[in-house]
């Protein structure tokens, strides 16, 4: 059976690679036929690659081959992807993807595009690289109400973090690190501002509860205002710093979605997630927690789930699977500010009587070398608005939500 890459980069190289290296076993598990990569679209020259003879600069090369029936979309970006996927869809062709910021910019339109024309849009390398969360969480999942999901959704932060906790590591270097070992977006401020993971967010919004979530009904936080002092002082109260997507159910209206660094308490799964891994908690009123860990990232880990997909489609050839999700609204997601209470991590120029006086009890945190007029502590259960309203004239130097996960 043939097949088209498009985009020759981290990931696209790689599915190449892992058809070829399994190719094996691959026909077996298809019924017999094997996949063959017949069409790389780059724009880019590759002059040395072994695939010399299969690159085309022009997208009719592969929407005009009746042979080639799934294509793997792995540029990243929403234009020209989005054109692309929609006349592959179109044409009957079936197309997996990598690209998170396709899916949740224009997941109900390709989705909707897929099933009119009875093909199918796979997606499962989109959130979480290697890990197999998009078909656990629609089916394995499927008989619970899904209550709340908590996740590490992004390599390049979670390795940075790591690097500044573990190793003392400047915020530079370890993104220079990231970005060496293929990990960060082509332009990484999506990455450290956590842009990539809310992408994530609203890919799994989307699927836990049916109705599309867009990036910018999701409010979202980076990673660039981490110190290593908060580092320091949240060590004290035995928790890290990750970068967190959080999702929580509300009623079946309505939704909360918001992705912060968030403090988390050692002794939750979420805790020793390192490196580039991510992991996934969901939340089930039946199942309770169950939590998806693996490689967020990377070549071969991401183009796992490529692979899969085109695997699937492959079994999938004359059927449509049944998947996706329907169109969401303006009202949708909540206000989590107003809404949802948790504690949270302050660090501040000030002294205690003051601060117990706005916050009455508080937990104080300690570091090596703390300077006389700083204090970090963690607060009670409160909603963000409360705790903007109580810090009015305090110095304050860094706040951060604490999770319950
Ligand atoms: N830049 C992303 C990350 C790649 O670091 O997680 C995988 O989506």
């Amino acid at each position: 059976m043939k097949i088209a890459v498009m985009g020759y980069g981290t990931v696209g190289s790689g599915v190449v690679e892992v058809i070829e290296a399994h190719s094996d076993s691959i026909p077996a598990k298809i019924g017999g036929e094997s996949l063959e990569v017949s069409r790389i679209l780059d724009l880019r020259d590759f002059p040395d690659d072994p695939h010399k003879d299969l690159f085309t600069k022009d997208f009719n090369d592969i929407l005009n081959d009746d042979e080639i029936k799934i294509v793997a979309e792995t540029m990243g970006g929403v234009n020209p992807a989005f054109d692309f996927t929609m006349k592959l869809l179109k044409a009957g062709k079936s197309v997996v993807t990598s690209n998170k910021e396709l899916v949740a910019q224009k997941g109900p339109e390709l989705l909707k595009t897929a099933e009119d024309n009875g093909v199918n849009y796979l997606i499962e390398a989109s959130v979480g690289g290697g890990i197999p969360i998009i078909r656990p969480l629609t089916q394995c999942l499927a008989a619970n109400n899904i209550e709340g999901i908590a996740g590490i959704l992004n390599g390049t932060t979670n390795f940075i973090l790591t690097m500044m906790i573990e190793q003392g590591m400047s915020f530079d270097d370890a993104l220079k690190l990231a970005q060496e070992n293929g990990y960060a977006e082509k332009d990484p401020t999506a990455d450290v501002e956590g842009h990539d993971a809310c992408r994530k967010v609203c890919i799994l919004a989307s699927l836990a509860f049916g109705k599309h979530v867009y990036p910018s009904q999701v409010e979202t936080q980076g990673i660039t205002d981490i110190t290593l002092e908060d580092v320091e002082y949240v060590n004290s109260a035995n928790g890290v710093i990750k970068l967190l997507g959080q999702i929580k159910y509300i009623n079946k209206d309505k939704i909360a979605a918001f992705v912060s660094p968030a403090v988390v308490y050692n002794g939750s799964q979420l805790s020793s997630v390192k490196d580039v891994f991510n992991a996934v908690l969901v939340r089930g009123d039946a199942v309770g927690d169950v939590c998806f860990y693996g490689a967020g990232a990377g070549k071969l880990p991401t183009a796992s789930a490529v692979v899969a997909d085109i695997i699937d489609c492959a079994k999938h050839a004359n059927r449509k699977k049944i998947f996706g999700w329907g169109e969401g609204s303006e009202d949708y997601v909540v206000d989590y500010k107003s809404t949802i209470e948790m504690p949270f991590y302050v660090r501040a120029k000030a002294d205690k009587d003051s601060v117990s006086k706005v916050f009455g009890d508080v937990k104080y945190l300690s570091r090596a070398n703390q300077s006389d007029d700083e204090l970090a502590f963690i607060t009670a259960s409160m909603t963000e608005n409360d705790l903007n309203e109580k810090l009015k004239g305090i110095e304050v130097m860094n706040t951060i939500k604490v999770t319950n996960y």
